[in-house]
């Protein structure tokens, strides 16, 4: 096997390890998939302008995440349908994110349940992610869930109410709810009952005192509103351009909704970010943490546990890395580091 010492040889051996159409499905996007292709060109229009003899031996990328102390300001995002390329994905997921002390986002459209990656309840590092139901009984007994399991937060996916429409999907015939487990998978996108509105976030915040937070907000109003109902954070995202195709990305949106939500909010980012120089960028435009999706799928592929593993660390030694090439030496210095955007030219 060819050695994996970057993310880019990591994509090569999983792309040789799957059929064609199933790698295409990890890559699958919206449409003709141009809002994920953004994702990943939006990083070169990111200029970030290194400081020089400003070097600190001690530096600390470690963050606190409500209340957890992480590694690094990363975290494992939400990846249904992976168990057809590991029929221990999750459970691996959830163990290396425990190992590196980074959250894991678990989502409810899997075939286990959090009993079952979380037996002993000792799981620091668990949450649940759920995708936002009309179903209000349904939504109760799956944040009751994951608190009895030990999950440390929830985030509510709110970017995809109905199935997106995927060209190179329908193009690659391949449908991935054929390769899964869906038991007990209990849940489905609603094809009837009410639609999905505001009011739906007033009545889950009531059910919980858990930290929530949305997934899959790009608006300013949007983010702002979610704070005005007592959600504790905004997840940024396009959902890796695989639901709407926009041509917006989460980092050209992300100083913009940082501008209005209070300190305390977490802001987390994600989208495309697959280097070091992509973690510094979007820490330095507003993130709390930033999010990891199709990587930990590939290190899965590539080289089960130890693929997955090898991710996280080649993005934390990068990220660090590139800290020090930069001149900063923690949050607070990423973020003052003078940022040339050659994105900026639309309405604001
Ligand atoms: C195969 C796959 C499955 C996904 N499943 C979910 C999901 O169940 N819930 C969710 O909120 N987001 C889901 N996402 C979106 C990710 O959580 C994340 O927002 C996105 O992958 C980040 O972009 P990146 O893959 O470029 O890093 C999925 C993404 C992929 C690629």
């Amino acid at each position: 096997m060819m050695k994996l010492r970057t993310i880019r040889e990591i994509i090569k051996v999983a792309e040789k390890k799957i059929k064609p159409n199933a790698f295409k499905w990890i890559n699958g996007a919206a449409e003709f998939g141009n809002t994920c292709d953004r994702n990943r060109d939006i990083f070169r229009q990111i200029g970030i302008v290194p400081r020089v003899l400003n070097n600190n031996k001690n530096i600390n990328i470690s963050k606190n995440f409500f209340g957890r102390k992480c590694s690094a300001p990363i975290l494992f995002s939400p990846l249904g349908g992976t168990d057809q390329f590991n029929k221990k994905s999750e459970f691996i997921f959830s163990e290396i994110a425990e190992k590196n002390k980074i959250p894991y986002f678990f989502p409810n459209n899997s075939g286990h349940t959090i009993r079952e990656i979380n037996p002993l309840k000792k799981k620091q590092f668990l949450n649940r992610s759920m995708y936002l139901d009309n179903d209000l009984n349904f939504c109760k007994r799956e944040i009751s869930d994951a608190e009895k399991n030990g999950c440390h937060s929830i985030t509510i996916t709110v970017d995809s109410p109905v199935r997106p429409v995927s060209y190179n999907k329908i193009d690659q015939n391949y449908d991935a709810r054929k390769h899964y487990a869906t038991k007990p998978l209990n849940y489905f996108r609603k094809k009837k009952g009410k639609p999905l509105t505001w009011n739906v976030i007033s009545k889950i915040r009531k059910m919980t005192k858990k930290p929530i937070i949305l997934k899959g907000i790009l608006s300013k109003h949007d983010a702002l509103r979610a704070y005005n109902l007592g959600m504790d954070g905004i997840w940024i995202s396009n959902h890796g351009g695989r639901i709407l195709e926009s041509d917006v990305t989460a980092v050209e949106v992300l100083s913009e909704i940082r501008e209005k939500l209070p300190k305390k909010v977490t802001v987390i980012c994600d989208g495309g970010i697959r280097t070091g120089t992509d973690i510094l960028k979007t820490i330095s435009l507003g993130a709390d943490f930033v999010s990891i999706g199709r990587p930990l799928i590939y290190g899965l592929i590539a080289n089960s546990k130890e693929g997955v593993n090898k991710v996280i660390e080649l993005l934390k030694f990068e990220f660090l890395n590139s800290m020090k090439l930069a001149g900063a030496s923690n949050f607070d210095d990423i973020k003052k580091l003078k940022k040339i955007l050659r994105f900026y030219n639309e309405s604001r």
